[in-house]
């Protein structure tokens, strides 16, 4: 049976006019002299539109270029007032309006959706104290723990300059002289590295973040969205196959879902440490609380439920609202804070940077960027100026300094910060090994075997040198792991 098309799908008989609303006559013959040309300058009609064809494209992410988007509703379903003076947690029932943009990683804006990649998770509240954005990823921990190393790491996971070629060789030579990557590049060559598509995926906000209550007290937390839907993955051969055959699997998969009224929802929960937890935690297990390649375990901080999430509208249109969206970990509300965690400090200039150029000066004037409360401020002009400030003052008050004593950078208790300004290099002091471990034991006989296999077929590409010093790192988390690794290595060079 054929599908009825869509209504984007079929073109229709509505007269066109210029972008400047002039009615368009005719809109398939150009003017010429003559029936043979040439074409005549003065179409203008014409010309704008070759022009505005030559300017669609903006740049694409950095990172995370390949994604697709959906609206949604927050519900808070317990209550954490105790943590928290954000508003939209003050009553359980409350709804807060949702943007979520998925993703992968490395990949361009036409890679497919089952790469072997970590998923981004990224998560809008439309709060009425403004935007919280939420911009997280489908695994708890990170491949490092030092923002001076972002760019050299996006760098491997992306092509060789000279090939043009994804290089398993260049990855490797990073993650085996970083061995603080082996936790994350363990979820990695796990079967999650291959979820199928984003509706069968936990999310996690994965760095340390804080809460502040209405008596200024301060708590450490980790955010997590779990899945109504169950884990589901991707085998790597489905993966591979799927890459071909359906390279947009997992933007059908959710737009399609979402089209059928199978709307899917994540369980939202907070891990919480107080700081006082934190010293004596930290004391006894050697570990950072604000160490972004570290979980903390559920046993030491059980999740507590605070709400669902669920994903009820597309789009009306993929550019304007999904390529256009400029989610940032530096939009916080009032109630909700940052962590000395030095990758988050990297991450709150990073993205706001990323999207004056990507997008433009004024990109929270966009509708999908723009707070659904009132805003005002005294930032002016720049390209696309559309909430400009109307007639009201272009400069602040300097006699309301600190008049709002709720609102952001101010209310917040202070945190301590001590030692020397120095670049600290933690190498050979830091356990790398442990937590990477735990993760390998959490898995069956068969999960490991997929790991396994998983890891031997990059790394039998690799040249031998880092081949053994990666190997090396999985003896030190299980001996079985490296063994493992080792047996499935074997197995390759043998055939
Ligand atoms: C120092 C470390 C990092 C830097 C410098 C960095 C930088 C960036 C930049 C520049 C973008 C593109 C933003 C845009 O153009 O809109 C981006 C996107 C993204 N990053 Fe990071 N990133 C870092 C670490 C992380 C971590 C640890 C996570 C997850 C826990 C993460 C999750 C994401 C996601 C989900 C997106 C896509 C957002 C969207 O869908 O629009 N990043 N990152």
């Amino acid at each position: 049976m054929s599908q009825q098309p869509r209504a984007s799908e079929l073109a229709t008989d509505e007269p066109v006019t210029t972008a400047s609303g002039i009615p368009v006559a005719d809109n398939q013959n150009s003017l010429t002299a003559g029936a043979r040309g040439p074409v005549l300058l003065q179409d203008f009609h014409l010309i704008e539109k070759l022009q505005h064809f030559n300017r669609e494209r903006i740049p694409e992410r950095v990172v995370h270029a390949k994604g697709s988007g959906a609206y949604g509703s927050f519900t808070v379903t317990h209550d954490i007032t105790q943590h928290t003076k954000a508003k939209l947690f003050s009553a359980i029932g409350k709804q807060t309006e949702t943007f979520v943009r998925f993703s992968t990683v490395g990949g361009e804006r036409g890679s497919a959706d089952t790469e072997r990649d970590p998923r981004g998770f990224a998560l809008r509240f439309y709060t009425e104290e403004g935007n919280w954005d939420l911009v997280g990823n489908n695994t708890p921990m990170f491949f490092i723990k030092d923002p001076i190393k972002f760019p050299d790491f996006v760098h491997t996971q992306k092509r060789d300059p000279q090939t043009n070629l994804k290089s398993p060789t260049m990855m490797f030579d990073f993650w085996s002289k970083a061995p603080e990557s082996l936790h994350q590049v363990t979820m990695l060559f796990s079967d999650r590295g291959t979820p199928d598509g984003y509706r069968h995926m936990d999310g996690f906000g994965s760095h340390t973040y804080s809460l502040v209550n209405s008596a200024g007290e301060r708590v450490w937390v980790k955010w997590h969205l779990k899945t109504q839907q169950g884990i589901r993955n991707l085998s790597a051969a489905e993966a591979r196959r799927l890459a071909g055959a359906d390279p947009d699997h997992a933007q059908r998969d959710l737009f399609e879902a979402i089209e059928r009224g199978q709307y899917p929802k994540w369980n939202v929960y907070i891990q919480v440490m107080r700081d006082d937890e934190r010293s004596a935690w930290e004391r006894r297990t050697g570990w950072n609380a604000f160490d972004l390649t570290k979980v903390w375990p559920h046993k030491d901080f059980p999740r507590i439920p605070v709400g669902v999430l669920e994903l009820n509208r597309n789009p009306a249109n993929y550019h304007a609202e999904v390529e256009q969206a400029a989610l940032s970990p530096a939009n916080v509300v009032p109630g909700l804070g940052y962590s000395p965690d030095k990758m988050l400090q990297g991450r709150l200039f990073a993205y706001h940077d990323a999207q004056l150029y990507r997008v433009g000066t004024n990109h929270q004037h966009l509708p999908v960027n723009r707070p659904r409360c009132p805003f005002h401020n005294q930032q002016r002009d720049g390209a696309m100026a559309i909430d400009n400030g109307g007639a009201a003052p272009n400069y602040a008050n300097v006699q309301a300094a600190g008049s709002r004593p709720q609102g952001f950078g101010h209310g917040d208790p202070g945190w301590a910060v001590e030692g020397v300004a120095a670049r600290y290099d933690g190498r050979g002091q830091e356990d790398d090994y442990t937590q990477a471990g735990n993760l390998f034991r959490l898995l069956t006989a068969q999960e490991r075997q997929n790991l396994f296999d998983n890891l031997a077929d990059p790394l039998s590409q690799v040249p031998r040198e880092i081949q053994e010093r990666q190997l090396g790192h999985f003896d030190r988390a299980d001996p079985a792991y490296g063994a493992g690794v080792r047996a499935a290595l074997a197995a390759r060079a043998r055939v």
